[in-house]
């Protein structure tokens, strides 16, 4: 399959067509954000392990019946993908009080949530990726009525799927965020990452409220070791314990 033209230039990857319509090439790069990219910094092969981890993960979540854009990994930071429209929002799945949530809430961070919170944010940098609410998000045609109640029970069994899957790894999904998009045929498909980036995961070996974060907080709060804890996050979804 040959590369045709640069799409679409993100913070973390970069979309290429190809000269099947249908397919895109992912490439996922080193680079790393934060707070709406005020804080910008290389996290050295970061993308060649967040293309492992989201391969690794798609495949898990394909598995299981749930539809995602992953048709292969082409080469170590590269993914074939199916053109889908990305619906502009983020969906964060949160199980474990963490980062925004506290802030905004007061809540403790660790507090174990009674049952999943998804929540919705406007992808939108130069908002600056609001919270929104239902009406809202109805107001601005972001999403159907229809399509929110699918987004909202498809991002609950991702989060069913993937906390017992890193449950098997010793790893503890605290949150994460999806990004869904629409295929041809108008159906909804999982797109994006799933990746350190996207998620906060905790190891569970590690008592330490800094020490057990293996995820992109590393690189938000200075924590050090960005690289390996990346790393740590593949090696051990490559063995869970079965
Ligand atoms: P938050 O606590 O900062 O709202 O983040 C919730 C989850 O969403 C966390 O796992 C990190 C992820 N996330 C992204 O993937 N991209 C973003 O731009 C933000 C703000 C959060
Ligand atoms: N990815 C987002 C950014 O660069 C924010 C984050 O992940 O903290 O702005």
């Amino acid at each position: 399959m040959s590369v045709r033209q640069r799409l679409y230039e993100g913070k973390a990857k970069i979309l290429y067509t190809t000269d099947d319509p249908d397919v895109l090439l992912s490439y996922f790069k080193d680079d790393a954000t934060a707070f709406n990219a005020q804080k910008r910094g290389t996290i050295q092969g970061k993308g060649a392990v967040n293309c492992a981890i989201t391969a690794h993960l798609f495949r898990l979540l394909e598995e299981q019946g749930i539809p995602t854009h992953f048709i292969d990994q082409s080469s170590d930071r590269e993914m074939q993908v199916r053109s889908v429209k990305i619906l502009p929002l983020e969906v964060v799945v949160r199980n474990i009080a963490a980062g925004s949530l506290c802030q905004q809430t007061g809540l403790a961070l660790g507090t174990v949530l009674n049952q999943p919170l998804v929540e919705f944010y406007y992808k939108n940098d130069a908002l600056g990726d609001p919270l929104l609410t239902r009406d809202r998000l109805l107001l601005l045609e972001l999403a159907t009525p229809d399509q929110l109640d699918e987004l909202r029970s498809r991002a609950l069994q991702i989060n069913q799927v993937l906390t017992d899957f890193f449950q098997q790894c010793d790893i503890t999904l605290v949150d994460f965020k999806l990004e869904f998009g629409l295929d041809k045929h108008q159906r909804l498909i999982l797109a994006d990452e799933i990746s350190p980036d996207t998620c906060r995961l905790w190891n569970q070996a590690e008592t330490d409220p800094d020490r057990r974060v293996m995820d992109k907080d590393r690189f938000r709060r200075d924590l050090g070791d960005v690289e390996s804890a990346y790393q740590q996050v593949l090696k051990k979804i490559r063995s869970p314990k079965q």
